[in-house]
Parts: structure tokens; C-alpha cells; sequence
């Protein structure tokens, strides 16, 4: 089944240079990416249990798609209703039309909203269209603000050297808000080929900050494939530093990351 590499959290001080407690995440290690879905999904219909009215954070990406899938299995089975959350997504391109396939609003109605009974009103994600930026930010960093805390924030991370959450990119501060992030280079390399031609993609977008996301009760990173070894290695062996976003979620206490084989193959 599973491998259990640390207990979470056990506090050390470790080379982060502001002094703040560093834990050590829980990380679970599957054998298979359908094992890493069910346990994430799992843990999502066990929060909505315990609490129907959650506030959650959301992902999108390819890792989480078949996340996703078995959360609509689960609402058609009865065994999931969406309807009392909140969900922030994590981020959104910008400038985009929003009814670009590769929007991250056509991804959420492609794979979640339009198949369960959640409730869009209490749906939040940056207006990709938007023709004022710094109004937008505002108004969804306001609504956020306003929501914390989150009960579970889900992730993923960028892909091969980036360590991004969210759009937080390489530079990005532990205390970072939500705003508007220039993509990297590698980064656009990547997400570009999601849309027709890469002139059309967007080199921007609208981000949760770092200090958005750390502040959720509860964090979830889901990595799967070789593609994210590197970053996973990088994110929780090496420093905790803007130069990885992803090794400041070991800045939080209740942090777990759920990993293939393929994902922790650089993990000892
Ligand atoms: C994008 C998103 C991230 C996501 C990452 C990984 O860059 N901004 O939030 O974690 O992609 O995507 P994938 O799951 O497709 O590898």
C-alpha cells in the first residue's frame, strides 16, 4: 500500500533564514497514481463530511483530473454532496478570454462544477478577462480574505525545476498575497502547448500568494509522475527559500503530500 516517511509535525529549525518553526510534512508514497487519487479524494469527501459548509482551495493541472472524476462519482453515488462549499481556485490566467478551453474557469466546469451540485455562487476564481488586474486582485483576495480560514487547501506543483504553487514562481516570498505573477520561462514552455498556438498563451496570471495558501487548516499536495521528481526532491530536502515556492509549505504545520513512486523515486 503505502510508505510513511515522516510523521508530521515534528519541528525543527531548519535553514530558513526569517526563524520561523519548519516542520516536516507527511509525505505518503503509492504505488500507483490511481491509489494517490483515491486517497485524495478520500480526504476531500471526509472533510465535506465532517463539515458540509468547507472552504476549500482547488488545483487544476493534469494531476488532479481523475481527482476530480472521482469526486463526481462520488456525488452520483450519493456519497458526496457539494452544494454548502466554498472553493477558491488557486489561480487563473490572465489576460484570457475566459471561454478558452485552457482557462482555468472551462477546467473546472469541464471536470467538476457542471458534473456535481456545487453551488457557482460560492465559487470563486479570477476573472481571466478582467480589464482592470488590480481590481481584480483586490476583489478576489478580499473575497478570500474574508472566507480564511480555508479547511483544506489541494495542490499541485509546477513542473520539472519550477517548485511552483499555484503561479507563485521562482522569487516568490513566504509572505507573498494574492497578485498578479509574470510566467517563467520554463513555465511557459510547458503551459503554452495547452493552447492553440503558443503566441495566444497568456504570460501572465492571477495567483492565491504563498501566505494565502499557508494559511488553510489543512494542506494537500498531490505530485505524480517523474516529471515532478526533481521539484519534490527540491521542495522537501533542500532549503526552505523563494527559490523553491514549494519548500515554504513546510513553513505549515499540517502538510501532507500524497506522491506516486514515480514522483518520490529522488526521495531516499
Ligand atoms: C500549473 C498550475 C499549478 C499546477 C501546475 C501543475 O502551472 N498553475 O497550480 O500545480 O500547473 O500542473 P500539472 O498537474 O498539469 O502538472
Amino acid at each position: 500500500m503505502i510508505t510513511e516517511l515522516t510523521q508530521n509535525p515534528e519541528e525543527s529549525r531548519a535553514s530558513y533564514d526569517r526563524d520561523l518553526p519548519v516542520y516536516h510534512p507527511e509525505v505518503l508514497i503509492f504505488d500507483s497514481s490511481e491509489e494517490v487519487d483515491q486517497f485524495a479524494a478520500d480526504l476531500i469527501i471526509d472533510q465535506i463530511a465532517k463539515k458540509p459548509n468547507s472552504v476549500f482551495t482547488l488545483p487544476t493541472g493534469s494531476t488532479p483530473k481523475d481527482v476530480y472524476g472521482r469526486l463526481v462519482e462520488a456525488y452520483r453515488a450519493g456519497a458526496a454532496s457539494f452544494s454548502d462549499l466554498t472553493i477558491f481556485n488557486l489561480d487563473e490566467y490572465w489576460p484570457l478570454d475566459p471561454s478558452n478551453p485552457a482557462s482555468y474557469a472551462s477546467y473546472m466546469h469541464a471536470n467538476f462544477l457542471d458534473h456535481v451540485n456545487a453551488n457557482l455562487e460560492n465559487w470563486h476564481i479570477p476573472q481571466s478577462d478582467a480589464s482592470d488586474l488590480a481590481q481584480e486582485v483586490e476583489k478576489f483576495s478580499g473575497e478570500l480574505a474574508m472566507s480564511q480560514p480555508v479547511n483544506l487547501a489541494v495542490l499541485g506543483i509546477g513542473p520539472a525545476t519550477t517548485c511552483h504553487i499555484g503561479f507563485n514562481e521562482k522569487g516568490s516570498a513566504d509572505d507573498s498575497r494574492t497578485r498578479y505573477v509574470a510566467l517563467d520561462e520554463e513555465t511557459f514552455a510547458v503551459n503554452s502547448a495547452q493552447f492553440s498556438s503558443p503566441e495566444t498563451a497568456p504570460k501572465g496570471a492571477i495567483t492565491q500568494g504563498v501566505a494565502d495558501i499557508l494559511e488553510a487548516r489543512k494542506i494537500l499536495l498531490i505530485a505524480k509522475g517523474k516529471s515532478k521528481a526533481w521539484g519534490i526532491n527540491r521542495t522537501l530536502k533542500g532549503s526552505v527559500s523563494a527559490d523553491a515556492p514549494s519548500s515554504f509549505l513546510r513553513l505549515h504545520p499540517n502538510t501532507t503530500f500524497v506522491l506516486d513512486k514515480e514522483a518520490a523515486q529522488y526521495l531516499s
